[in-house]
């Protein structure tokens, strides 16, 4: 599975992809407001930092908006995905842009069946948001069940991009559940490698190990984050 974060700040894109773990960008105009910097300026720095998918939203509601501001971003770069809104608007230029080789994400999916709608006219991504869903009181994972057997009957090439991640347990949802990538926010991609076991067992063996007084197997150097370990 892959592994997208969803944000607009290119620092914190630029940690993700130094620790090696993500594959992808998702962008939307929210996340472009509370960027704190030009989203112009954002997007060209994430474009040329993640060789990856970057999914970058139309602001149009209709139909030859969304295409006219389809075409000006596909070119931005090879790696760009477009977000198209899932409307009837939506859906007409989904079909011209898949004439065109340009990929479409159809984004604020909340149903099976706009899924289909959406996999039946060939998009790249859908998006289904889960964590809105979750919200207002339903069961969000139960689309993304949902949506998985639909497009396994119809063999639907459509790639399932869970979004609207909350916690890191949407993230084991996503995996179990057979989704092709999940869109992350920063904050929820940092706790996936966070376990208290971990951090009090490698304490543990580092206690262990100093008060034995023995030496090590080779050299290393004490660090700020390994204050026990001994030249
Ligand atoms: C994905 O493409 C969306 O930008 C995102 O996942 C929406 O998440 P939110 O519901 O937390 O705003």
């Amino acid at each position: 599975m892959q592994l997208f974060i969803d944000s607009a700040i290119p620092e914190e894109v630029q940690k993700m992809v130094d620790l090696g773990i993500i594959d992808g960008v998702t962008t939307n105009p929210t996340l472009a407001a509370k960027a704190g910097i030009p989203y112009k300026e954002a997007v060209t720095k994430i474009l040329k930092m993640v060789p990856g998918d970057v999914s970058l939203e139309v602001l149009s509601t209709d139909k030859d908006g969304m295409l006219n501001e389809a075409r000006q971003l596909a070119a931005m770069g090879k790696n760009v995905v477009v977000k198209l809104p899932t409307t009837e608007e939506g859906l007409k230029a989904l079909k011209i842009l898949k004439g065109e080789e340009v990929r479409i994400n159809m984004t604020l999916v909340f149903s099976a069946n706009q899924a289909l709608l959406v996999a039946k006219l060939g998009a790249y991504f859908v998006s289904p948001f889960v964590g809105r869903l979750d919200d207002i009181g339903h069961t969000g994972t139960e689309v993304i069940e949902e949506i998985r057997q639909i497009y396994n009957n119809y063999a639907f090439e459509t790639k399932i991009l869970f979004a609207s991640v909350r916690s890191p347990l949407h993230v084991k949802d996503a995996a179990l559940m057979g989704c092709d990538i999940a869109t992350c926010p920063y904050e929820v991609l940092e706790k996936l490698v966070k376990h208290p076991l971990t951090d009090v067992g490698l304490s543990k063996f580092l206690d262990d190990f100093a008060k034995s007084g023995q030496e090590s197997l080779v050299n290393y150097a004490p660090t700020s984050q390994n204050p026990k370990s001994k030249p």
